[in-house]
């Protein structure tokens, strides 16, 4: 089979050659792989990693094989998993536990964006719940878990305001639920009960001056690689808030990546979650479309088609 794999040192830093197939253990399906989504932790991850390593941790596709325990959906069954590592290849072994069949009318580029971007967004926006009423600020709110985030918030019932850097990354997010969008977090006013925050530096200190009593500052993401210095004094407008750090594979038990991707495909389904898919391309064009995700030139989720 093919798969995209790291070559540090060649032309370009992935490169797409034969692969050996994946061994499932006994509690993995083996997985045909359709469609697959990038994510910035992963650009970085490539970075880091050595020679002949296969990234991928959001696919979609259709089970060649159920795992041998029973677990996951039938052979035939199309689905969206979430794995650890191995997904940008034709095929891939998943944990049953980690996958979730897809209703008929969700696409495989749709389901691709959802594994990590989608689970981030539901999870981080559980720190504030309940959602009814609360204003909540989004950082990053143009990109991948961003514009999820921004509809799950909206759809519950919150006040979203969404921050982007640039004044045409606001397209769309009002139509995705926002109440406003605003360019840069200084421009933020009042306070808020729940802040997703993933930019990092000047923004996460911003952020903890945002907070209300009591509320949370959700800190998964230093998309801009600065350090942020706190002190208790920060804190003095909002007593007994927290600053919480978030880790999407550790934030809740193994059994609820199943439940949880099913209610993220159910909500595509019932059309009140519409994924961004700012680009969609075949994977043989993985260069290109990486180069966007990374200059932030991608509106929403970047998805590759194993074509
Ligand atoms: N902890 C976890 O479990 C977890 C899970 C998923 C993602 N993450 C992290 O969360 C962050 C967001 O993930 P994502 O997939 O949504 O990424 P993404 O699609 O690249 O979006 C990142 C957004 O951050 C904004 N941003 C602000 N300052 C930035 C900077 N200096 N460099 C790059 N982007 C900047 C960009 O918006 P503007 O262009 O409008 O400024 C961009 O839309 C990433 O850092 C990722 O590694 C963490």
């Amino acid at each position: 089979m093919l798969g995209l794999v790291t070559t540090p040192n060649g032309k370009a830093p992935m490169e797409l050659r034969e692969v050996p197939e994946p061994q499932p253990q006994r509690n993995e399906a083996l997985v045909a792989v359709h469609a697959f989504s990038l994510n910035r932790g992963e650009l970085r991850s490539i970075r880091n990693n050595g020679e002949g390593w296969i990234p991928g941790q959001d696919v979609a596709g259709v089970v060649l094989q159920q795992a041998a325990d029973g677990s996951g959906p039938p052979v035939g069954s199309r689905v969206v998993a979430l794995t650890d590592e191995f997904g940008w290849a034709q095929h891939v072994a998943v944990a049953g536990h980690r996958m979730a069949a897809l209703p008929e009318n969700v696409s495989f580029a749709q389901a691709a964006a959802l594994p990590v971007a989608g689970l981030t967004a539901l999870r981080t926006l559980r720190h504030g719940a309940p959602l009814l009423g609360k204003r909540v600020l989004i950082t990053g709110a143009a990109g991948g878990v961003g514009t999820l985030a921004v509809q799950l918030a909206a759809r519950s019932g919150a006040r979203v305001t969404a921050v982007v850097g640039r004044a045409e990354r606001a397209a769309g997010l009002r139509e995705l639920g926002a109440l406003e969008a605003i360019e840069g977090i200084d421009k933020a006013q009042g306070r808020f009960g729940l802040i997703l925050e993933s930019a990092g530096g000047a923004s996460l200190t911003q952020a903890i001056k945002l907070v209300e009593a009591k509320g949370v500052v959700v800190v998964y993401g230093n998309s801009s690689g600065e350090p942020t210095t706190i002190s208790f004094a920060d804190f003095r407008g909002a007593p007994n808030s927290r600053v919480q750090s978030f880790s999407y594979f550790y934030s809740e038990a193994e059994d609820r990546f199943a439940p949880d991707l099913a209610l993220l495909v159910s909500l595509i389904a019932d059309g009140s979650l519409k994924p961004q898919i700012g680009a969609e391309r075949s994977w043989r064009d993985f260069a290109a479309v990486a180069e966007q995700l990374r200059d932030q030139r991608v509106a929403g989720k970047a998805v590759l088609m194993v074509d």
